[in-house]
C-alpha cells in the first residue's frame, strides 16, 4: 500500500469516526453510529499494518488474532451490568499501552538533536504520565465497580497537597529529563508518582461521584492515545485520541452538571466522607409491603404512570417485561412515560439501551428535566429498581452525602411503588427516606419477577 493510500484511508477513518460520534449521540441514530466506528476502525487497522514502513507482519496478525480471540470472548460473554468494568479495564489497556509506547520510543529515538530532542522527549514524559495515571486509575475504578474495592471515597490526611505535591514533582522532573537529554532516573521516578497518583485521584473519589470517573477514565484514555500518536507520529491516532478525549471531557461535564457536582470538587474527591453518611445508613421508621395483586390493582385504578428505572432493573433483565407491560397499560388506555435520570445504572445511557433493546418507544422516554414537573399530576410511579436517583434526601437534606444532585422527585406523585429486594442502600450506601413516605409502598422480590406476576394479574 503507498503512503499515499494510507494517508487517504486515514482521512476517510477520520471522518467515519465523527460520524460515528454524531451517531451515537440519539438513540435513533446509534446503530448506524457503531457501524461507522466499526467501518472506520477497520479501515484504520488495514492502512496502519499494510503501511509501507511496517515490518514484522507476520508477528502483528498473530498478536491481532490473539487479541481479537480474548476480545470475542469477552465481549459475548459480558453481562450488561459489567459493562462499566468491562470499560474500566480496556481504559486500563490504553493507560498501559501509551506507557510502553513510551518507552519504547524512548530508547529507540533514532538521530534527533536540538530542539526537536526535547519536543520528543517532552512527548515522551507527557505520553508515560497521562499512560500511567490511566492505567492504575482505571484499575482501581474496575475494582470499585466489581465490588473488589470499597466504594467509598479514600480520605487521606493531606490528600489534596499529595495530589498537587505528585503534579509539581512530575513537572520539576520533566524539566530534569529534558535538560539532561533524556536521562532515565526521572523518567522512572514520574512513572512511579504517576502511577500512585492515578491509583489515588480514583480512589479518593466517593461512590456516587463513579460516573464521572468513568468518563473522565474515558477522556484520559483518548489524551493517552493522542499522546501516544505523537510519539509514533501517526496523525490518525492523534486525530482519534483528541476526539476520545474531548468526548469524554464533555461526557465527564455533562455528568458533573446531572450531579450539580463541580467538576475540580469530583477530581478532588472525598464526596460522602464527612462522617454524616453513617448515620443516613440506618432505617428511618415504618415501610408498607404489598403485592403484585395489590399493584395491579392500583394501576387499574391509575390513568397516569411513571417509570423510573435504575440499576435493579439491569440486574434483574426486568426491560421485556416491563416493554410488556407498558404496552399493556397504553392499549387499557393509561398514560405511561419513563423518567430516565442521566446516572442511573452504572453506565450512561445505560436505561435508555436497555429499554431500546426491549423496543420500548423512544416518544415515551423521558429525560429527568423533560418529566420532573409533571409527577405533582401523577397517579402512580413505579420506582423499578432505583434507589439513590429517586432519593429526596438529595433535596431535603443538606447534610446528605448525595446533597445537591438533583433527583427524580418521585415522592411528589400520587403513589409510589418501590420494586426491590430488601431495604438494602442503592450504589451510594445512603438510605432512601422515600421508603417510609406515606404515599410509598414496597413491593419485595426480583423486579422481572415481580413485573412477570403484575402482569399475570392484570
Ligand atoms: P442504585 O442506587 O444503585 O440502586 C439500585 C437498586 O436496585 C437498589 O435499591 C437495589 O436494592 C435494587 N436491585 C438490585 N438488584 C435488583 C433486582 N434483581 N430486582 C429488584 N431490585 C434490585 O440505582 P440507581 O437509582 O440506578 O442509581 C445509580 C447509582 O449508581 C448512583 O449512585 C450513581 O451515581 C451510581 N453510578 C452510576 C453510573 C452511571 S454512569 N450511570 C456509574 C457508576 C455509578 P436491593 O438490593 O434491595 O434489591
Amino acid at each position: 500500500m503507498s503512503q499515499g493510500l494510507v494517508t487517504a484511508s486515514y482521512i476517510v477513518a477520520a471522518v467515519l469516526f465523527i460520524m460515528s460520534l454524531a451517531g451515537l449521540s440519539k438513540q435513533e441514530s446509534a446503530k448506524a453510529g457503531n457501524w461507522y466506528g466499526v467501518a472506520g476502525m477497520a479501515i484504520a487497522l488495514l492502512a496502519t499494518i499494510f503501511n509501507p514502513e511496517v515490518t514484522g507482519l507476520g508477528w502483528i496478525i498473530v498478536a491481532m488474532a490473539i487479541g481479537a480471540a480474548i476480545g470475542i470472548r469477552f465481549a459475548l460473554k459480558v453481562e450488561m451490568t459489567e459493562m462499566p468494568e468491562l470499560i474500566a479495564i480496556l481504559h486500563s489497556f490504553v493507560g498501559l499501552a501509551a506507557v510502553f509506547v513510551g518507552y519504547n520510543t524512548y530508547m529507540d529515538h533514532g538521530d534527533l538533536s536540538g530542539a526537536m530532542l526535547n519536543i520528543h522527549n517532552t512527548e515522551i514524559f507527557l505520553g508515560v504520565f497521562i499512560g500511567a495515571v490511566t492505567f492504575t486509575g482505571s484499575i482501581v475504578a474496575f475494582g470499585k465497580l466489581r465490588g473488589l474495592v470499597s466504594s467509598k471515597p479514600l480520605t487521606l490526611p493531606h490528600r489534596h497537597k499529595l495530589n498537587l505535591l505528585a503534579v509539581v514533582v512530575s513537572a520539576f522532573l520533566l524539566i530534569w529529563f529534558v535538560q539532561v537529554e533524556g536521562s532515565t532516573f526521572p523518567l522512572l521516578v514520574m512513572t512511579l508518582i504517576a502511577l500512585a497518583f492515578g491509583w489515588h485521584l480514583v480512589a479518593s473519589i466517593g461512590g456516587a461521584d463513579m460516573p464521572v470517573v468513568i468518563s473522565m477514565l474515558n477522556s484520559y484514555s483518548g489524551w493517552a492515545a493522542a499522546a501516544a500518536g505523537f510519539m509514533l507520529s501517526n496523525d490518525l491516532l492523534i486525530v482519534t485520541g483528541a476526539l476520545v478525549g474531548s468526548s469524554g471531557a464533555i461526557l465527564s461535564y455533562i455528568m458533573c452538571r446531572a450531579m450539580n457536582r463541580s467538576f475540580i470538587s469530583v477530581i478532588a474527591g472525598g464526596f460522602g466522607s464527612d462522617g454524616t453518611a453513617a448515620s443516613s445508613e440506618e432505617e428511618e421508621g415504618e415501610y408498607t409491603e404489598v403485592n403484585a395483586e395489590d399493584v395491579a390493582e392500583m394501576l387499574k385504578g391509575s390513568s397516569s404512570v411513571i417509570i423510573t428505572p435504575g440499576y435493579g432493573m439491569a440486574v434483574a433483565q426486568a426491560q421485556y417485561p416491563v416493554a410488556e407491560l407498558v404496552s399493556k397499560l397504553r392499549a387499557a388506555g393509561v398514560k405511561v412515560r419513563f423518567g430516565i435520570h442521566p446516572v442511573a445504572g452504572r453506565l450512561p445511557g445505560h436505561m435508555n439501551v436497555l429499554l431500546a433493546e426491549a423496543k420500548v418507544p423512544y416518544d415515551v422516554v423521558l429525560e429527568m428535566d423533560e418529566i420532573n414537573d409533571d409527577f405533582d399530576d401523577t397517579d402512580t410511579v413505579l420506582v423499578i429498581g432505583a434507589n439513590d436517583t429517586v432519593n429526596p434526601a438529595a433535596s431535603e437534606d443538606p447534610a446528605s452525602p448525595i446533597a445537591g444532585m438533583p433527583v427524580l422527585e418521585v415522592w411528589k406523585a400520587q403513589q409510589v411503588v418501590v420494586f426491590k429486594r430488601s431495604m438494602n442502600t442503592g450504589y451510594a450506601g445512603v438510605q432512601n427516606p422515600l421508603f417510609f413516605r406515606e404515599n410509598s409502598v414496597m413491593l419485595f422480590g426480583d423486579a422481572k419477577d415481580s413485573v412477570d406476576n403484575i402482569l399475570r394479574a392484570l
